[in-house]
This record gives C-alpha cells, sequence and structure tokens, in this order.
C-alpha cells in the first residue's frame, strides 16, 4: 500500500494514509514524509498504536532527539512515567493519579495553552514536533495549529518590511509570566535565560518565509518592552485568525506531526480535574541557530 497524503484544511494540514508507522519504515517513506511535513507542516496519522520506544524509533527516521536538561523540579515527577526520549504533556502525576490544580508542574503545562512553538526558548529551537494520543478525555483538549506562512504571506507590504530584520527574546520565563506564574526558582531563571530569535524565518527547502511567533517572545531588540509586548500581541492575534487555524479533534491513537520552524500551536481547555488525558511528544531538534541561518536564494 503506498503512502497517501490528502489535505485536513484549505492551507496546510494532511491526513496520511497508507503506512503503519508502529515499524521501521523504508527510505522512500521517510522521504514522502519529509516532503509532506514542507508542504502540510502539520501531518496527521491515525490508528497508530505506538508504545514509548515505536514513538522515538518512528522519529529518529528524521533526524536526532532534542535533548536538554530541564531543571529537575519542573518536570521530575512527571517525566518518571515515560520512557528516555519521551515528555509527558498528560495531567497525571507520577503515581498514576490527576495531578494537582496546585502543582507548580501543572502551572508549567498549563502555559502550553497559549500560542507557541515548541522550544522557541532555546537556542536552537526544535524542528518537529511529534504527540502522539494514548488516552483521550470525553470533551475538549483540541490541539489547534495556525500556518506562519500563510500568516507571513497576508500580512501588508509595510508591515513585512518592519518584521524582516527584527531579532525576538524568547524565554520560558515570559509565556509562564503571562498567565501570572512568576514564582520562578534561582535555577529556573538561570536556566530559561533569553535567547535570540528571527522573526521571520525561510525554509531551508521550499524557501517560504514565516513568522516565528510564540508566547514565549517577550521582547524586540532596539524595541522598548512596552512597544515590542503590544506589537507581538498585534502579530500572534493576526496570525492565529480562523482561516491560518486547524484545530485537531483527537482520536485514540493518533499521532500529529508538525513542523514548529512553520506553525504556532496551542492546546485546548479540557476537564482536566476529572478525566485523564495521555499524550507524549517526541522532539525532534532543529539544525539552525535561526539569527545566523542562510538565505534562501533571494
Ligand atoms: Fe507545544
Amino acid at each position: 500500500m503506498a503512502i497517501d497524503i490528502l489535505p485536513l484544511h484549505p492551507v496546510f494540514v494532511g491526513e496520511v494514509s497508507g503506512i503503519d508507522i508502529t515499524r521501521p519504515i523504508g527510505r522512500d517513506a521517510v522521504a514522502a514524509i519529509e516532503a509532506g511535513m514542507d508542504r502540510y507542516a502539520v501531518l496527521v496519522f491515525r490508528d497508530q498504536d505506538l508504545t514509548d520506544a515505536q514513538q522515538v524509533a518512528f522519529t529518529r527516521h528524521f533526524g536526532e532527539l532534542e535533548s536538554y536538561k530541564t531543571p529537575g523540579h519542573i518536570r521530575k515527577n512527571a517525566d518518571a512515567r515515560t520512557g528516555p526520549g519521551i515528555a509527558d504533556f498528560s495531567n497525571l502525576d507520577r503515581g498514576g493519579g490527576i495531578i494537582s490544580a496546585e502543582d507548580r508542574v501543572w502551572f508549567f503545562k498549563l502555559g502550553d495553552r497559549l500560542w507557541h512553538s515548541d522550544s522557541s526558548f532555546r537556542p536552537v529551537p526544535a524542528k518537529y514536533s511529534l504527540l502522539s494520543g494514548r488516552v483521550l478525555p470525553s470533551w475538549g483538549a483540541n490541539t489547534e495549529f495556525a500556518d506562519m506562512r500563510a500568516a507571513h504571506d497576508a500580512l501588508d507590504e509595510r508591515t513585512k518590511a518592519e518584521v524582516e530584520p527584527l531579532v525576538c527574546l524568547h524565554s520560558l520565563i515570559y509565556s509562564r509570566e503571562a498567565i501570572g506564574f512568576t514564582e520562578l526558582s534561582d535555577d529556573e531563571i538561570a536556566a530559561f535565560q533569553p535567547v535570540r530569535q528571527r522573526l521571520v524565518r525561510t525554509h531551508p527547502v521550499t524557501g517560504r518565509k514565516s513568522l516565528f511567533l510564540a508566547a514565549h517572545a517577550g521582547a524586540i531588540e532596539g524595541w522598548t518592552i512596552p512597544e515590542a509586548r503590544m506589537f507581538l500581541r498585534d502579530l500572534t492575534e493576526f496570525a492565529t485568525q480562523r482561516e491560518f487555524v486547524y484545530s485537531h479533534q483527537w482520536r485514540l491513537n493518533d499521532l500529529v506531526m508538525w513542523d514548529n520552524r512553520q506553525t504556532m500551536h496551542r492546546a485546548r481547555r479540557f476537564d482536566d480535574r476529572n478525566e485523564v488525558r495521555d499524550v507524549r511528544r517526541t522532539t525532534l531538534a532543529g539544525d539552525v541557530v535561526t539569527i545566523e541561518q542562510p538565505e534562501f536564494a533571494s
């Protein structure tokens, strides 16, 4: 059976059929998926009953896993449930019960409900993220994606010229501050010092430009903080208007793979006090410092 990719949305997002990703896949399949990612930026695979090890193995077909040390007390409890290379995005604690609403690990997780691009607060931000739906609640918990290429294309010419040279500062501290979570330890503040990222990125294969936005962006070099925050808020509002957004309603054993260089995403609410959501992420390391990204021939 050949791999087939059909659009799920008018501007991006494809659904992949004809492949079982619980097993090793061949070079042709890897190339087809990479081409699909370049075109659609988000791919949905249905009915993939993955173990942690299988999810890691599938991810490694596309490059190296991202690996950073996170300050121990932030995620240690939650990560203890999953295998190596897998990040736990559930609402469960180490013992498998629903995490306390007052646990600071939960505060960190809640920040993912703001529009963001994974690891934009790292010096080299992530390339792809892959999220697998293992246990799903009966209501809510969609993941929404926004196409940052379409958003860039739709900017008026004046704004397009204005954003082109800008460099933003990203930190996990900015996005957590935005939801009122400001009680960070010295270790956490040290671990999440702001990093520089270009506001406009160019895709290395297609040459398409995209807005590299995230709730983690909290400053623009050369601008005052209030001016920068207001401009970033305006851009984010523009970039996440409904025509650029796909809302993924999870089915059991979906795997959704997205390109963090070309999209933003956010988690949506569910009954996190009474229902379990167990979703697990692998993350593919990026390969470029955005402020040094090679300009695509233009
Ligand atoms: Fe995320």
